[in-house]
């Protein structure tokens, strides 16, 4: 028997995600590791290969052994073929770096040669990289976002992308 679409509404329950994140208006008020990861992603923002979006992207990840591995967006003319520049960076840490677990990363964004009011968010593919790269080194990834007129962080991926896929699902041997 089906029900009328108004009782199948109301029986349906509603759950509600929050995120937690913190904001800061000025890059003195985040710790001095930290002023110093945000500087190194707007140094390196400034290499990026980006002549086609004109937005340039900068990472910097730590390490738990006090590492630096930065990098920026590289585009390509064949648009697909290009890397955010959180890959860059992630990619290039997990490949030096193995054993080392990331604790941070530091996002900086320019649009045309000035460095945006807004904090960058990373994509879905960047926050699926970094997840993986949490749970790969099961330690929880500072996410610190900057832009001129605020910074913000989460102290977990997962809070930037919820509802993920779990492998753990489908392996069960
Ligand atoms: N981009 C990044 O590097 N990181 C992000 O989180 C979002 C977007 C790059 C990709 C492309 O080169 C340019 O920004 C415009 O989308």
């Amino acid at each position: 028997m089906c029900l009328p679409a108004k009782l199948a509404i109301e029986r349906m329950k509603e759950v509600e995600i929050s995120v937690k994140f913190f904001e800061y208006e000025n890059l003195t008020e985040l710790t001095p590791e930290y002023q110093v990861l945000v500087e190194k992603a707007k140094e390196i923002a400034l290499k990026a290969y980006a002549p086609y979006s004109k937005f340039n992207v900068g990472a910097a990840v730590l390490l738990a052994n006090g590492t630096i591995v930065t990098g920026n967006n590289q585009e390509n003319v064949a648009y697909p073929s290009g890397l955010c520049a959180e890959r860059v960076a992630i990619f290039q840490a997990n490949a030096l770096y193995p054993d080392q677990p990331v604790k941070a990363i530091a996002i900086s964004s320019m649009y045309k040669g000035l460095y945006n009011e807004s904090p960058v968010y990373p994509c879905g593919s960047c926050r699926q990289v970094l997840l993986e790269t949490q749970n790969r080194y099961n330690t929880p990834i500072d996410v610190i976002m900057h832009g001129t007129k605020a910074i913000q962080r989460v102290s977990n991926i997962k809070s930037l992308l919820p509802l993920s896929f779990d492998f753990n699902l489908i392996s069960e041997d």
